[in-house]
């Protein structure tokens, strides 16, 4: 049914897990990458090759808002109005994207040539405001850019939008680094060289020097030691002690221990993972091989969110690259130790970075989050001991080993060691990825790094953690970002994704363009988060057009109180923290929405 080389990279798929089920997702996004909609047929096909039921495949492919059963145009066009991209005026590309086309959202052109969507955060948000074709990014959107590119594919002219096109990799359209004189480059040393993603500048860097040292010379305790002196705390969001963390998988256990790398890098705001995976593959490999040797592990996966498929290749092609060296497979750097890893690609459900959905999806299931304790490190994946870890997480740790867990420490102030990799994005002059020390103020990053707040404007806002952390108001400016000082002011640091709002932006609109992204994206398990959710959206949509009612400010409100803490995930308090603090920190211009019957900061729409 398919080409042989799709029925060949199926088969490395299924080689790669101890259950064949987990091939299912990057399985049906293969199948569909190359004959289209996911039919019966397929279905089908799938469920015989995995000894699965056709009900257990099609219960996946409508959790994942990218595999599909509906036809898609040759270019299939997705424009990005999440946050960071409505900011910097999604919302005029996408409109302008209708216009051109002619088209409604899910529609394909009569040629079969052009079909469009509106989708929510792709991770290209310090880069806004942007839109994918098919898997390829086209970031720094203005409207006379998109008009070419739909000329371009009219005339279908189009680029290679191949799945394993190389022209993807290196496109000259992104750079999403931001080169700072003042920034500490240790997590981004590397990345300023051309070619750093190859193994061979790698190795010019002394990569993989450490983990030989490392898997010669220390054994887990000491290596697990060295982490928690370094005071690492995890860069996906919650920010628990690494060092903690690894110590409570049990040594003792007779399963087979996991190792789980997040690249589902999903929260609005953040795209700090994307350069890493991008700019220098092996040092991530080098740490999860080192962090592999400390959890005495000897298979891990990098689960890479179903948009980065570029990064999928490019990381993919690292790890193969580090087998052909012996720096991974057995008996790595002929020290007797063995260690196998698989890259492995989502498809596009945000609730997946959470690391109990993740693993679940791992297992080729729905994202449902799992219900804790058990924690993975006893319970993880296929029920044995896991550690997931974020990809920033994972890259420090050769520096760590390399320096010393107190040199790294001391980077940043107490119980906060060590840089950070900030996305900075919104209405700044240069949004960028910035590595700074942690303790770095707000003010400094946003003034000094990303150029400061758009010329000509006022800061009134700023979203310090990702799209879920509660927005602070600019009075908060001289925080440091350390996980106590932000909490003081009252938000979280979360994933490290700063989002600046200046005097035009409705804080209305941006609580309504939230909490639409987190109806789209619950799981639908617990009731508080799947009915609030849209209640809320519904609530904000109404709301802002102008058709507000008196009551809807402390209804709003005391619907996200009422989600908060009553899910079993956070996801349900994610979606509730940016409303309550909207209404907490800006309810005048909530009350101002009522008075005018319309938003006082978009004039043109209809008052009532
Ligand atoms: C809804 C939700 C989404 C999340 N998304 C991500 C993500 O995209 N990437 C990530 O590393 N962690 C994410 N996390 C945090 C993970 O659950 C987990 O804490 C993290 O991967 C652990 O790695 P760390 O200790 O290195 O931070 C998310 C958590 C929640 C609740």
């Amino acid at each position: 049914m398919f080409s042989p080389q799709t029925e060949e990279k199926f088969s490395k798929l299924v080689s790669r897990y101890p259950s064949k089920r987990s091939a299912l997702i990057p399985m049906l996004l293969f199948a569909q990458d190359e004959k289209g909609p996911l039919t019966g047929e397929i279905v089908d096909y799938v469920a015989r090759y995995l000894h699965l039921t056709p009900l257990e495949v099609e219960e996946v492919i409508s959790f994942y808002s990218m595999l599909t059963k509906k036809p898609r145009g040759k270019f299939h066009l997705q424009v990005c109005t999440n946050i960071s991209c409505m900011l910097r005026g999604a919302d005029k590309i996408w409109e302008r994207v209708k216009e051109k086309t002619g088209l409604k959202p899910g529609q394909v052109s009569a040629d079969g040539v052009v079909s469009i969507e509106e989708v929510e955060c792709m991770g290209a948000c310090t880069t806004a405001p942007a839109l994918q074709v098919n898997y390829d990014f086209y970031e720094n959107l203005t409207v006379e850019r998109v008009d070419q590119l739909l000329e371009d594919l009219g005339r279908r002219k189009g680029p290679d939008t191949s799945p394993d096109s190389e022209q993807m990799e290196s496109s000259p359209r992104r750079r999403h680094d931001a080169e700072h004189p003042r920034a500490t480059r240790l997590l981004t040393a590397g990345m300023a060289a051309k070619d750093s993603r190859s193994l061979e500048n790698f190795l010019a860097r002394e990569g993989y020097q450490t983990a030989e040292k490392v898997l010669k010379s220390m054994n887990a305790d000491q290596i697990i030691e060295e982490v928690k002196k370094s005071g690492l705390r995890g860069r996906g969001g919650a920010g628990f002690s690494t060092g903690m963390k690894w110590g409570f998988v049990p040594r003792q256990s007779p399963k087979p221990k996991y190792l789980v790398c997040n690249a589902d890098e999903s929260e609005p705001g953040t795209c700090k993972d994307r350069p890493l995976l991008e700019y220098d593959p092996h040092q991530l490999i080098e740490g999860m091989i080192i962090a592999a040797r400390a959890l005495e592990c000897h298979q891990a996966y990098i689960y890479i969110r179903g948009e980065y498929r570029y990064l999928f290749n490019i990381v993919s092609r690292a790890v193969e690259e580090a087998y052909a060296r012996g720096f991974l497979g057995k008996n790595i750097f002929g020290s007797g130790w063995n260690l196998e890893l698989a890259t492995h690609t989502g498809a596009g459900a945000y609730i997946c970075g959470e690391e109990t959905a993740l693993l679940e999806s791992l297992e080729g299931k729905r994202g449902y989050p799992r219900i804790k304790p058990p924690f993975p490190a006893v319970v993880g994946l296929y029920g044995c001991p896991t550690v997931v870890n974020n990809v920033e997480t994972l890259s420090a740790i050769p520096h760590i080993l390399k320096n010393g867990g107190e040199w790294y420490a001391k980077f940043g102030p107490e119980k906060n060691g060590g840089t950070r990799l900030f996305s900075v994005s919104g209405h700044v002059e240069r949004p960028g990825n910035y590595e700074v020390p942690m303790g770095t103020t707000l003010r400094t990053l946003i003034e000094d790094f990303a150029g400061g707040v758009r010329q000509g404007h006022q800061l009134k806002a700023i979203i310090p953690g990702g799209s879920s952390t509660p927005i602070l108001t600019a009075d908060k400016i001289d925080t440091p970002l350390t996980f106590e000082d932000i909490a003081k002011a009252g938000s979280m640091l979360g994933s490290g994704a700063v989002i600046v709002m200046d005097e035009t932006t409705c804080i209305v609109n941006v609580a309504r363009v939230l909490t639409r992204f987190y109806a789209h994206e619950s799981c639908g398990w617990c009731v508080p988060c799947r009915e609030g959710t849209v209640w809320m959206r519904k609530i904000f949509n109404r709301y802002h057009d102008g058709f507000g009612r008196k009551e809807d400010i402390d209804l709003l409100d005391s619907v996200a109180k009422k989600i908060l803490g009553h899910t079993h995930c956070p996801l349900g308090d994610a979606s509730a923290m940016p409303v309550i603090s909207a209404i907490k920190n800006f309810r005048s211009e909530f009350e101002e929405h009522l008075k005018l019957g319309a938003c006082p900061l978009e004039k043109n729409l209809v008052a009532v």
